[in-house]
Parts: C-alpha cells; sequence; structure tokens
C-alpha cells in the first residue's frame, strides 16, 4: 500500500537515548526508547528509501531489508556514526535524545559510597544535528525538539542555530506525547517558520506525516 516515492533517496535517522558512563556501572541516560526514530525508519524504508538507523540503548528491533541498524552508547559514538556517512546521504532525521553532557573523567572501577556527596564534572557532548547542519550541502535536515517551556520559540532557535529544514516540536506539557509512550502530538516549524500543529496519534502515524513531508520536498 506504501507508496515508493523516496527509492534511490539514503535516508540517516538518529534514535533512542544515549548513555554517559560515570564509572563501569553507572550512567546518565534518559527516558528515550527509541520508538519514534524506529518508526520513521520504518515508513521511510516501505517508502523505498535506504535508511541508516543510528540508535542508542533501545530494546527494539527493526527487520527490513531497506534498514542497516548501527548500535551506540554514547553521544560521541552516535556522532562519529553519523558524521562518517552524512556527505552520502540525501537526508538526516535527528529523532535521538543526545546527553548534552558526558562526565568529564569515567571512574575505572566502580565508585564506592564512602562520601556523603560528590560532584560529577561534566564536560559538553558534541551537536550532532548543529555540526551536521551547519556543513550540509543538500542534505534535507528534519530535527526534534523536546521543550517544557516557551515551546515554539525554543523550538525556533533549534532551527536557526542547527540550520535546520524543518523541526518536529514535542512538548512534555502534552499529555500522550514525547519519551516512552505509544503516541506523540508533534507541531511541525519549518525553515521560514511555518507553523502546523497536529493531533494526538501513534507514533507509527506522526512518523508517516514525517516521512511525507520528506517526500514533499522532493515532489
Ligand atoms: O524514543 P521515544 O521514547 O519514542 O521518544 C521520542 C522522543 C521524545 C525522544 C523524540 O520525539 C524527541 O523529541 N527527540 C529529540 C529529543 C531531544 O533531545 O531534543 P532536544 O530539543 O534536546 O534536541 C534538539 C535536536 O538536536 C534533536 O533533533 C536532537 O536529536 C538533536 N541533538 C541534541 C543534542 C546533541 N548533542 N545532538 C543532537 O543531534
Amino acid at each position: 500500500s506504501k507508496t515508493q516515492l523516496l527509492i534511490k533517496k539514503k535516508i540517516l535517522i538518529t534514535a533512542g537515548p544515549t548513555y554517559e558512563a560515570i564509572d563501569p556501572v553507572r550512567f546518565i541516560g534518559n527516558h528515550s526508547s527509541g520508538k519514534m526514530g524506529f518508526d520513521i525508519a520504518l515508513a521511510a524504508a516501505e517508502n523505498g528509501a535506504e535508511v541508516i538507523l543510528v540508535s542508542g540503548p533501545s530494546s527494539l528491533s527493526i527487520s527490513h531489508p531497506n534498514v542497516r541498524l548501527i548500535r551506540v552508547q554514547t553521544a560521541v559514538e552516535m556522532f562519529d556514526a553519523c558524521d562518517s556517512v552524512f556527505d552520502s546521504v540525501d537526508v538526516l532525521v535527528g529523532a535521538a535524545a543526545v546527553a548534552d553532557y558526558r562526565p568529564k573523567h569515567v571512574a575505572d572501577e566502580k565508585i564506592k559510597k564512602d562520601a556523603d556527596s560528590f560532584v560529577i564534572e561534566l564536560e559538553k557532548n558534541p551537536d550532532i544535528l548543529a555540526t551536521l547542519g551547519n556543513k550540509k550541502k543538500e542534505q534535507f535536515i528534519v530535527g526534534f525538539a523536546l521543550e517544557t517551556t516557551n515551546e515554539i520559540e525554543h523550538a525556533k532557535q533549534k532551527i536557526v542555530k542547527k540550520n535546520l529544514d524543518l523541526i518536529v516540536l514535542n512538548s512534555l506539557k502534552d499529555e500522550g506525547a514525547g519519551f516512552g509512550k505509544p503516541t506523540n502530538k508533534v507541531t511541525f516549524i519549518t525553515k521560514n517558520f511555518d507553523i502546523e500543529s497536529m493531533p494526538l496519534k501513534t507514533k507509527e502515524a506522526v512518523a508517516s506525516d514525517i516521512v511525507n513531508k520528506i517526500i514533499e520536498h522532493y515532489a
């Protein structure tokens, strides 16, 4: 039933959380399940695209002949995997919840609970979308924005800063939107700041809307 309108298009998609090690047993992570990104990967593949899906730790799997899945742990690994193929892709979709910071020092052994308090110093991770967005050639780049306040304004700032063509805003204030859930409620904002708010849908349906935006770009 799916169209093959993305045939010969190569699409790079990020999904899931990243895990930033503190010591051999602990990490800094977040609540992303990977579902949003995996659903986009499947929708793109079913429309004929050749998909590279770079995912942080997720319990999900995907089986489609058009999808190559690369599993990573950290933001730096996700960045390296994306950077190494970026020049060869037509589209980048950033659905991953990438940690903005990582522990500056990773303890070699499990940290003992002797001290009453201690500080973990963090250093900044590379911003995958901003780095690739600011060196893009013909690529069409779709970012996500996960916000809790001043959602539209923050999303617009991300479009500019990361040189995106389209951003998919989801707000943790909206019931049924965001992490883990089978549904999402998104607002599309184009690089011209055209705004389109969608109703609550399944993540499969949101994924199909996103893929249709990509199809429209090439129509
Ligand atoms: O995985 P699920 O459980 O299905 O949940 C889906 C989701 C909520 C994770 C997804 O819909 C979503 O919103 N993903 C982006 C989450 C996020 O971290 O947003 P942000 O506003 O912090 O980042 C903005 C954009 O920059 C995102 O496209 C992000 O992938 C990208 N980014 C951020 C930081 C960084 N170091 N590198 C990046 O590429």
